[in-house]
């Protein structure tokens, strides 16, 4: 095969061929277990792990140095640093340097992976023919005074970035053997001073890495960067020199975007198998003695559309109660009777319970330090979980499939029905609000799953509470700047050390090595986890607010307030006919019934049954009944929607060919009670056709009640709750409504397309 390719190549080109067969020769000269990784790290942290994975992948050599020492490479606080790193690798090169064909990697970890292996570096190595090769960038740092000294370069990168460099042993020991400074001295600035010098570039045979053969620093080339996918990997390519650089090193202030190329680098996410390290590391939950503690934050912030429902559904999260400690901090005095009823029922249910309410006056950072604070200080805490009372899990499992996912910070995936609006952010802006990471879109709508690195999240994430005492410990991580609490934890999370940076906020201070403590935040989509609510234009001034937000929520209206068997009128053809071209079906359940009848009563004024209405044109009814029309309660929009949206279909159904124009000005709901109306005269009603819901339960609620029609000699005694009639309004069907002999009956009734 070899010759093969060879011999065309002689026929194309003889050169070509030589320097084929020459770095075939040179191969076999050193063979890859002749280049070693030396990489410094003095902490296991999440970039550590990243980078290890994706020397494993490649099964590089990689020694550690430094591991479990004290950082001094250098405080924050300062604008250079990294010494320590050149006295580590200086002490390494003393047992290495007699190695006389060892080639040394020598790179960063905590942001810096690999993009190819070690026959790739090697040969790039070999066709750069020097005996030390530095990574390049276009940004000089720390000292542009020695700009001019540096060689011209024609095309590529004319300066040092001592974030990765190659060479044989012997070669990297001559350089670092002239280290005699401190550990918080700058690592590149030495090294700098060595290559700047047209005598010593020359003696160690040196040069710099100009066109991103190997090494590729996003500092300033952000924008010269692309993903390539291809079937086994995805690589970047630098589409400025069209290469594909081996080693990604995400240096300065890159590391977001370093952190989303490395959501699919090496071969982390791929068109073809999708996630490929997502099992790996699990926490099997079934191999444990016991479930782990979980304490668990609750934060009402703000008025909560639905809030019984998302009570309910956490009630429902499938994790023993005994391992659950529960805190609510509730904000709102509108809720404090949801609450309430909460407490009253749950409170002997878990291992601990702690309700902080609005008399307690807590800012929303100040209560969720409370609450994570809860998990902080217990040694027994495994994990804290925090979730909004805007988020609807619809996933009992959750907080398992959190746990299993065994990261430091995770969250699941959450995002507004039928919109792109979600719990995380794939980028930042460059003042740290909302951008738009390339594959946001394609994560939001699942069509890539998997569990990504992301710089921000809020609304519902799971910490492990060792996280929490260790790189989290001591510190409010909602207060930083003016920055609201969940983006002050995002950023605390991110960049430990932002705290300390602020103390000296020289434009240098972002050039400068970051100590190593940054956690990971991830959001999975590997699963279905619920979603978002919208908490915003909840308006709270009438009696049961959830009514109101068939606009603004329209999935969770639906299922509070739309008959469970609804959507069988369809599938099983749940519908009946209990008299000609009457039609009775399910449509409101329980609690939109109930609820409408209490936003009635307490609406309270109702009509009396009179003949002179002024709510009506023309001020007079010939068939009153004793009602308050929707409009009365400010409720006609939101019921002519629900027309549009749940009867016009059953209309398309029962009267076909008929499409409604779902309008209708009389909206009512009527009330018999034998002491004031109990039944209505025979009448006509001014519809095309007319909709007659029950609210309530004949026997339970009232006695008597129905409805006759007199053509037909058919009369319906028995209504059902949450069932409607639906029957033509003029000329065949002439009504009247039955005496309620006992209690109270309501129906909601609409005139449609008068
Ligand atoms: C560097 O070393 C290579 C051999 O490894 C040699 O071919 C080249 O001429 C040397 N370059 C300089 C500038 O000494
Ligand atoms: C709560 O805080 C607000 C604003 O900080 C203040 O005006 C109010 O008096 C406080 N109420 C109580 C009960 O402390
Ligand atoms: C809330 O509803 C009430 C009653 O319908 C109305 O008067 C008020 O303007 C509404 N408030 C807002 C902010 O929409
Ligand atoms: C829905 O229909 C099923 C089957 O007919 C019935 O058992 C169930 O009670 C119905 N649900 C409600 C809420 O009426
Ligand atoms: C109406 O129906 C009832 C029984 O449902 C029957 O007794 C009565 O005779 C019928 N009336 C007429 C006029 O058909
Ligand atoms: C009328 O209803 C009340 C309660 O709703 C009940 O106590 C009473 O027995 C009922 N009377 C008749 C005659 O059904």
């Amino acid at each position: 095969m070899e010759h093969h390719r060879c011999f065309y190549a002689l026929i194309l080109t003889l050169m070509s061929c030589v320097q084929y067969s020459l770095s075939m020769e040179r191969n076999k000269d050193i063979p890859t277990e002749k280049l070693l990784v030396l990489a410094v790290a003095t902490q296991e942290t999440d970039g550590f792990h990243r980078f290890m994975q994706s020397a494993n992948y490649f099964k590089f050599n990689v020694k550690v140095l430094g591991m479990g020492e004290e950082w001094k490479g250098g405080d924050v606080g300062r604008s250079i640093g990294g010494g320590q790193k050149v006295r580590l690798l200086k002490e390494a090169m003393e047992s290495l340097a007699d190695q006389e064909d060892l080639v040394v990697l020598f790179v960063d970890s905590y942001d810096l992976i690999f993009a190819g292996g070690p026959e790739e570096i090697f040969r790039k190595f070999q066709k750069a023919n020097h005996k030390l090769v530095f990574a390049a960038e276009g940004i000089i740092w720390p000292d542009s005074r020695l700009a001019e000294k540096y060689p011209s370069v024609r095309n590529g990168k004319r300066f040092l970035n001592s974030g990765g460099f190659i060479g044989y042993a012997r070669y990297i020991q001559k350089i670092v053997n002239q280290w005699d400074l401190h550990d918080n001295d700058d690592d590149q600035l030495f090294y700098t001073k060595v290559y700047v010098d047209p005598l010593q570039r020359e003696k160690l045979n040196m040069t710099l890495d100009h066109k991103c053969e190997i090494f590729q620093n996003l500092n300033g080339a952000m924008d010269e960067v692309l993903l390539k996918f291809g079937t086994e990997r995805v690589r970047v390519r630098n589409t400025v020199y069209n290469s594909l650089p081996s080693i990604i090193h995400g240096n300065v202030n890159t590391k977001i975007y370093f952190n989303y190329l490395a959501n699919y680098i090496p071969n982390v996410w791929n068109y073809e198998q999708g996630c490929t390290i997502c099992d790996q590391d699990m926490v099997d939950l079934s191999q444990l003695k016991e479930f782990p503690q979980v304490t668990v934050g609750i934060y009402i912030e703000q008025p909560n559309p639905f809030l019984p429902e998302f009570l309910e559904r956490f009630l429902g999260l499938d994790y023993p109660n005994d391992k659950l400690n529960v805190f609510v901090h509730n904000s709102e005095v509108y809720h404090e009777k949801h609450i309430q009823k909460f407490w009253e029922e749950n409170k002997d249910v878990f291992r601990s319970f702690k309700v902080v309410g609005p008399e307690e006056n807590l800012t929303q950072g100040e209560a969720r330090n409370m609450g994570m604070d809860l998990c902080r200080k217990d040694l027994s805490c495994d994990y804290y979980f925090s979730i909004d009372a805007d988020v609807m899990l619809t996933n009992r499992q959750t907080i398992k499939l959190l746990i299993e996912q065994n990261r430091k910070i995770i969250g699941p995936l959450v995002t507004r029905h039928g919109k792109l609006w979600s719990n995380f952010w794939g980028a930042l802006s460059l003042d740290g609000y909302y951008a738009r990471s390339e594959d946001y879109i394609d994560i939001v709508q699942g069509n890539r799953v998997g569990v990504w690195n992301i710089p921000f999240m809020a609304h519902i994430y799971l910490i492990k509470g060792q996280t929490l005492r260790n790189e989290l410990k001591n510190r409010n991580v909602f207060v930083l700047e003016r920055l609201d609490p969940d983006m002050a934890m995002c950023r605390n999370a991110r960049d430990l050390t932002v705290q300390r940076e602020r103390e000296s906020p020289s434009p240098e201070s972002f050039q400068m090595l970051r100590p190593p403590q940054g956690v990971f935040m991830y959001v999975t989509n590997r699963h279905e986890f619920g979603r978002l609510i919208s908490t915003a234009n909840y308006n709270t001034s009438h009696y049961n607010n959830d009514l109101w937000q068939i606009f603004e929520n329209p999935l969770d209206w639906r299922e509070k307030y739309i008959h469970p068997n609804y959507t069988r009128i369809f599938t099983d053809n749940v519908l009946e006919q209990p008299c000609p071209d009457v039609f009775w079906f399910p449509v409101l359940s329980e609690k939109a019934c109930d609820e409408l009848v209490e936003e009635m009563e307490n609406y309270g004024s109702w009509s009396g049954g009179r003949h002179k209405d002024k709510r009506i044109t023309g001020g007079y009814e010939t068939v009153p009944t004793d009602d308050i029309h929707m409009k009365q309660i400010d409720f006609d929009k939101e019921w002519l929607h629900f027309i549009r949206e749940f009867i016009s279909p059953v209309t398309l159904k029962v009267f076909s060919g008929y499409y409604t124009k779902s309008y209708a000005i009389m909206n009512f709901v009527v009330k018999y009670t034998p002491n004031r109306q109990a039944y209505l005269r025979p009448h006509h009603d001014s519809s095309t056709f007319t909709i007659n819901i029950a609210l309530n339960n004949k026997g339970l609620d009232f006695q008597g009640g129905g409805c006759r029609f007199h053509r037909y000699n058919c009369s319906i005694e028995s209504p059902r709750k949450g069932w409607s009639f639906m029957h033509p309004g003029r000329l065949t069907h002439l009504h009247e409504g039955l005496p309620t002999t006992n209690g109270t009956r309501y129906i909601a009734v609409s005139f449609i397309d008068p």
